[in-house]
């Protein structure tokens, strides 16, 4: 059972179950602050979960891309990667529990045959806002899990996301699998950790707002997700995820290039480490955000990842200077540009990228890792410094993790929270995504947010009449306080285009135009003009905002009902963003 097939037969399974098939929304998240890559299938999807309609329907079936930076140190395991794929099914306040739990068993015992007798599952003991969940219990003992098999568990295993991110939120029942071949044991033991999650379904019934209060939500919603890598593996009898057929060729070819083989244990973990992060590296280079490292927000990530693989690479004595990471880098771009388009579009951005980030690292790698051992010669007592992890930082480009995990090994410690004030300190102009952000989250859309993004709507369309029609929207970023707006334009807009654009905002908002919501057929909506920044990222039936004669633009929302509730637009600072797009700082008083 290789990749295709399982997406296939999910995908399919569902869709004769009344599902619409959508495609998978990009890797970094449109007018998300909060979050700086899609952790999760459900998180395009807030909008809905909180009770907008869906262009698509009520039942729907997707793969989603996902990246999480919190399962970063456990890369080299079996079971953990940093991007990921997802399959999704989710009811918007259509079906519920006995659906999805007989659907998630039938699809895992009749469609991929896996036995029932390798199952368990675990559902939630019930907290201050819901009660034990018996009913998803005696759904799973109807369909033949035994009472041995099932395991109440509380907050911190069966609520999703967890209990202090904000946003859609409620109890879940998981589905775990024997991953071994000794004989399954009879009593379910959720610490023992040959038993492995396969699938996630959540009851999404509230949502988190400030201050710990979990409103119910227009509807009873069902999100569930079901990791391929895993499942893959599984299907072909692995319990290593990279023997399966997913990473065959790519350990192939690292043990290629080095030469060196996958199953000697002293290289397996650094193979699973590169094999992992080149794959997150094309991925998330290949976005059409247009992502490069940097020391902030994504492109710090991106920075680490190819930093971090290249120090493994080292390990096994590939040689830095030769064509290794671009070789790999093909290797899965044809993968996965049966996928995602973007990749095979994007292609030269994403080689390109990965040599100069490699040049650049190797410059100042080898003169950092020999004041590395210096620094380690000379020291006091077990711990590195703020100043010397600051300074491996600053000249010698050591990503602070870097320091830790070369200081790990040497059995040495890393005054990391004194580092990270350092950093703060010299950063104020660029400041780095806060440790929230790198974990992930979900949008938190209040009404200062909402009448922001509208407001990126009415900016688009204003620069568009200022500057020409070749200006289109490259990314935003907004928070309660401001919004940022990033364009295609080549110069550096003068104080007089500035001040126009800011006017015919105001006129806009002056104007007190209806913001409308339709729906309507992709085509039908390029047909008329619409503005869209990932036009991947949309199904068939799409969800399109028009603000009168102004603006026409493809998006999921929110927005506010009415331009005159935005106040004052104003702009603060017009910058440079990368080559060839610019960036607008604004607010509204
Ligand atoms: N949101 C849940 C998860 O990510 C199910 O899709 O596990």
């Amino acid at each position: 059972m290789n990749i295709i097939k399982l997406k296939d037969i999910f995908l399919k399974f569902f869709e004769e179950k009344g599902h619409k098939i959508i495609p998978s929304a990009p890797i970094i998240p449109e007018n998300d602050p909060t979050c700086l890559f899609n952790t999760a299938g459900m998180q395009p999807l807030v909008p809905y979960l909180k009770g907008q309609p869906h262009p698509e329907g009520s039942r729907l079936v997707d793969v989603q891309k996902c990246f999480r930076t919190n399962d970063l140190d456990s890369i080299g395991d079996t079971t953990h990667h940093t991007f990921f794929e997802m399959l999704g099914n989710w009811s918007l306040g259509d079906y519920f529990k006995k659906e999805s739990i007989t659907w998630s068993f039938e699809l895992l015992t009749k469609k991929l045959n896996i036995p029932v007798e390798k199952l368990a599952v675990t559902v939630f003991k019930g907290n201050k806002i819901v009660p034990a969940d018996n009913e998803s219990a005696e759904i799973w003992k109807s369909l033949g899990i035994s009472e041995k098999r099932i395991a109440f568990l509380g907050e911190e295993n069966n609520w999703w996301p967890n209990m202090e991110l904000l946003g859609p939120c409620g109890p879940d029942t998981e589905i775990f699998y024997w991953r071994s071949e000794e004989t399954v044991p009879e009593v379910f033991d959720p610490e023992d950790e040959t038993w492995v999650e396969i699938w996630n379904n959540v009851f999404m019934q509230y949502n988190h707002e400030e201050n710990e209060t979990f409103t119910p939500l227009k509807n009873k919603n069902v999100d569930t997700g079901l990791g391929i890598e895993r499942v893959t593996a599984i299907l072909e009898g692995y319990t290593d995820n990279y023997k399966s057929s997913i990473w065959k060729d790519v350990i192939s070819k690292i043990e290629e290039i080095s030469g060196l083989e996958y199953d000697n244990s002293e290289y397996t973990k650094s193979m699973r480490i590169i094999a992992d992060h080149i794959r997150a590296i094309v991925i998330i280079s290949g976005d059409n955000a247009g992502i490069k490292p940097s020391n902030t927000d994504q492109g710090y990530i991106l920075r680490r990842l190819i930093r971090r693989m290249i120090r493994y690479a080292k390990k096994l004595n590939i040689d830095i200077n030769s064509n290794w990471e671009q070789e790999l880098a093909v290797l899965i771009i044809n993968e996965y540009s049966k996928y995602y388009n973007e990749l095979e579009k994007n292609q030269n951005d994403i080689l390109e990228t990965l040599k100069n980030e490699k040049i650049k690292f190797n410059r100042t790698l080898e003169k950092g890792l020999k004041e590395f051992e210096k620094v380690i010669k000379n020291i006091d007592g077990d711990k590195i410094n703020k100043d010397i992890a600051f300074r491996l930082y600053d000249t010698f480009g050591f990503p602070i993790e870097l320091t830790e995990e070369l200081a790990k090994e040497q059995g040495l410690k890393v005054d990391t929270e004194g580092f990270k004030e350092k950093f703060k300190e010299h950063q104020e102009k660029s400041r780095a995504g806060s440790e929230a952000k790198f974990k992930g989250g979900l949008a938190s859309t209040g009404e200062m947010e909402t009448k922001y993004h509208t407001a990126t709507h009415l900016l688009n369309a204003a620069l568009k009449q200022v500057l020409g029609s070749h200006v289109h929207q490259k990314g935003s970023n907004i928070t309660a306080e401001r919004m940022r707006f990033d364009f295609s334009h080549p110069e550096k807009m003068t104080d007089e285009q500035k001040q126009k654009a800011e006017e015919l905002v105001n006129k806009y908002i002056d104007m007190a135009i209806p913001v409308e919501r339709m729906e309507m057929k992709k085509e039908e909506a390029i047909a008329l003009g619409a503005e869209a920044m990932f036009i991947e990222k949309y199904g068939e039936i799409v969800s399109v905002y028009k603000i009168g004669d102004v603006s026409l633009e493809l998006c999921g929302g929110p927005h506010v009902k009415n331009t005159s509730e935005l106040g004052h637009f104003k702009i603060k600072k017009e910058e440079s963003s990368s080559a060839g797009v610019r960036r607008i700082k604004a607010i509204l008083e």
